[in-house]
């Protein structure tokens, strides 16, 4: 029995596989989605679903090549994919990126933790606890100098490492310090440093009945007010990556009162309206598919997990299986939200593998899938009841843009999995006062480029210096 119901899970992934188009595909999946979540749930069912896959796979696929593109074909993506080209697994780049991957293996950085690495590299390093309204107490960095305040807010599944383990030629954290910046940098609820609350433990489902939005309203606010505080200024500069920027359109459009706190705000690939996401994971865990279901069943509002069966799952649709999709996939934040090879510093990986993921609540990402299939920029959809019980309507209420004030940039580019040319023009046209608008002249600059390019000073931080120079703070 318990063998039919793994073949019948794997008779599913594989039909999704299939080269069909997602939207024909997945209310196929959604209609067995009961069976499916009966299947992930049945105890000790799960390790053996974990071994079925390797089987089946194994079975029925030799050549595992064909299992990425067919994937890219199944979920929509027809542009110059950046993992999922044959070329990139099997040619001459990945023999270059496995040894370049090996020779940063001894690397010492991988050891250490982000202080031991701010100090290593010679920079002044603070440390404070900021206690938000709902009672999560966040961790922030701080190299301090005597400039202007600069906040630096990381994406999905980063922390304030983003900013630091690039090393001392390319960390945004370390240039705006020689700059003479005074960085702050910013951890949201839930990452690894900043599991704490005043009353809740992180082994209780609810300390993670968070997605994006509470970081918005309540982290960001903490933060801002803690540094300006602290420091005796009225205003700051803010910069953010990924759902580092989500956050901030939540904050600047919730609580309009914070516009005037922040001088400029500068968008690393700016994620709010998701309609054209590539990232299979973001789409594989949007509502209606059996994934989403399943996790939200085993996990419910829990904290994502870093390693499982689902991911190596997902892992092996969205990748294949070779040596090279085993090294660039098997991290949860590359898997999520891909990488490119052009700007990719293979050296560094086994630092940036030390650091991340540095954890997230399954309802981050449950957002993100959900702003994919309705388009909109809006609170989290609990379906029509609890929706309205939460908001007095039955749909969830649409940030209001318009009343985002504080100047904006926007960086993005045409490879980024997460933030789509055609989304970032959406946000684009509903922010009232967005100054800049830069896409990068590139055509592989992918969604960790934004942080982590090998020609980060030169591509972003030129740029970025000279924006915080055309704005002053108060
Ligand atoms: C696998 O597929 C690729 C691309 O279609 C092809 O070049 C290669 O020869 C195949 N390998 C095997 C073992 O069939
Ligand atoms: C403050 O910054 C200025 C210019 O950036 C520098 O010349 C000065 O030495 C700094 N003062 C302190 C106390 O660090
Ligand atoms: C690439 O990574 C290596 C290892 O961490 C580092 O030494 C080097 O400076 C990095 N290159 C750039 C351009 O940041």
């Amino acid at each position: 029995m318990g063998y039919v119901k793994n073949s019948l899970l794997f008779m599913l992934v594989i039909c999704a596989c299939h080269g069909q188009l997602v939207d024909r595909v997945f209310p196929t999946l959604a209609a067995s989605t009961r069976e499916l979540t009966n299947i992930l749930t049945g105890q000790p069912l799960i390790a053996a679903v974990a071994k079925a896959a390797g089987d089946i796979f194994a079975g029925t696929l030799n050549n595992f090549s064909r299992i990425p593109v067919a994937v890219a074909r199944t979920i929509g993506y027809h542009g110059s994919p950046s993992i999922i080209n044959e070329r990139n697994l099997f040619g001459p780049s990945s023999d270059r990126i496995l040894t370049e991957y090996k020779a940063g293996l001894g690397n010492e950085d991988t050891i250490l933790s982000i202080g031991e690495l701010i100090v290593k590299y010679g920079y002044p390093l603070e440390e404070h606890d900021v206690v938000t309204e709902d009672g999560y107490i966040l961790k922030m960095f701080r190299i301090p100098r005597n400039g202007s305040v600069v906040l630096l807010m990381h994406g999905l599944f980063g922390g304030a490492d983003d900013y630091v383990i690039a090393g001392p030629k390319s960390g945004l954290a370390y240039l705006l310090a020689n700059d003479g910046y005074d960085v702050w940098l910013g951890n949201a609820r839930g990452n690894k440093h900043s599991r704490r609350h005043v009353s809740l433990q992180p082994s209780e489902a609810v300390f993670w009945d968070f997605s994006w939005h509470e970081i918005g309203s309540y982290d960001l606010p903490a933060m801002i007010d803690y540094s300006l505080g602290k420091t005796n200024k009225n205003s700051l500069y803010y910069i953010g990556h990924s759902q580092g920027t989500t956050t901030f359109f939540v904050m600047a459009s919730q609580r309009p009162e914070y516009n005037q706190k922040v001088a400029l705000m500068i968008a690393l690939s700016p994620n709010a309206y998701m309609t054209e996401v590539k990232s299979p994971f973001v789409r594989l865990f949007a509502p209606g598919t059996p994934l989403i279901h399943a996790v939200l069943k085993i996990f419910g509002v829990y904290e994502f997990p870093s390693d499982n069966i689902l991911l190596r799952i997902l892992r092996t649709l969205v990748c294949g299986l070779g040596p090279l999709s085993e090294l660039l996939c098997s991290n949860v934040l590359m898997l999520s939200v891909g990488i490119g090879f052009a700007e990719m510093n293979a050296t560094n990986l086994p630092v940036i593998y030390s650091h991340e993921p540095s954890g997230a609540a399954v309802k981050q990402v449950a957002h993100y899938g959900q702003e994919f299939v309705s388009g909109e920029f809006q609170q989290y959809d609990y379906g029509a009841e609890m929706n309205l019980k939460k908001y007095g309507q039955e749909v969830p209420p649409s940030y209001p843009l318009e009343k985002i004030t504080a100047p904006v940039s926007l960086f993005y580019s045409d490879s980024d999995w997460m933030a789509h040319p055609d989304d970032v023009d959406k946000l684009y046209n509903r922010l009232p006062n967005c100054i800049d608008i830069y896409k990068i002249p590139r055509k592989q600059f992918n969604h960790l480029d934004f942080i982590w390019a090998k020609h980060f000073k030169s591509i972003i931080y030129n740029r970025v210096r000279k924006l915080l120079r055309a704005f002053s703070t108060n």
